[in-house]
């Protein structure tokens, strides 16, 4: 299985302080090195992280696969169509949501949907879809063309009880398999992490996971003890 990165958080970070550092970009090379197979950012209405000159300096230094997650609005396609990221995955975006909520919804905005990825694929950029691991999602989302489905792994990884989470991860497995029959590749993500990831080994279908938040995290805490001691050596010598 693949892991696609996603380095919103080290914006965030950068964006506490409006200054340079730490630069998503050189994150992006970073993860890269590690072994990412594709650098995900999210470049949100608001800019709360990502901004347009991070997606144009991410376009030209990302050299694996660079997925802009985005919602469904023309100045987004603009950007997309004029940047040409490999791919892009449609999301639902609220603007007071700490993180995305909820699946894109594929029933209420299905017209719409296919006029918005006819010019996009057109431009040679894939299209993913961010939606829930349900039967008739997967099958519109089949039906408006796209290329890949991002299933939601957000409510599998809030759930709390043993039986919960086995119930979610049977919606998720039954999900992408019926997303692979229905000719579309499968990924996943939202809220996945070095635990709940575990379970996701056994789903064939899918293809990659895209994860955030818990690597960044983990990288704070794995790197500050590093960080400590280089600044000691600095001040010491
Ligand atoms: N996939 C999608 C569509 C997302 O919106 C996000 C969050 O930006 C992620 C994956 C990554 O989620 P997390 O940061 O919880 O790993």
């Amino acid at each position: 299985m693949r892991l696609a990165v996603n380095i919103d958080h080290i914006a965030t970070l950068r964006n506490a302080r409006n200054e340079q550092q730490p630069d998503p970009v050189t994150a992006a090379a970073i993860a890269e090195l590690g072994g990412a197979s594709g650098i995900v950012c999210h470049l949100r209405e608001d800019r709360r992280h990502i901004r347009d000159h991070d997606l144009e300096r991410l376009r030209e230094s990302v050299t694996t696969k660079l997925d802009l997650e985005m919602a469904m609005t023309e100045e987004m396609q603009q950007i997309a169509i004029r940047t040409k990221p490999e791919l892009i995955t449609l999301v639902p975006e609220k603007r007071q949501e700490l993180t995305t909520e909820g699946g894109f919804d594929i029933v209420n905005n299905f017209d719409s949907l296919v006029e918005f990825i006819k010019p996009v694929q057109g431009a040679g950029i894939e299209v993913s879809l961010f939606i829930e691991p349900e039967k008739e999602a997967v099958l519109l989302a089949a039906k408006a063309g796209a290329d890949l489905v991002e299933l939601h792994t957000g409510p599998y990884s809030l759930k709390k009880t043993t039986s919960d989470i086995e119930a979610e991860i049977r919606r998720i497995r039954t999900a992408a398999k019926f997303a692979r029959d229905s000719g579309l590749r499968v990924v996943a993500g939202h809220g996945l992490n070095y635990y709940n990831i575990l379970p996701f080994r056994t789903i064939e279908e899918i293809e990659e996971v895209s994860i955030g938040h818990a690597l960044i995290a983990r990288a704070t805490m794995t790197g500050l003890e590093a960080a400590v001691r280089d600044m000691l050596r600095t001040i010491n010598t």
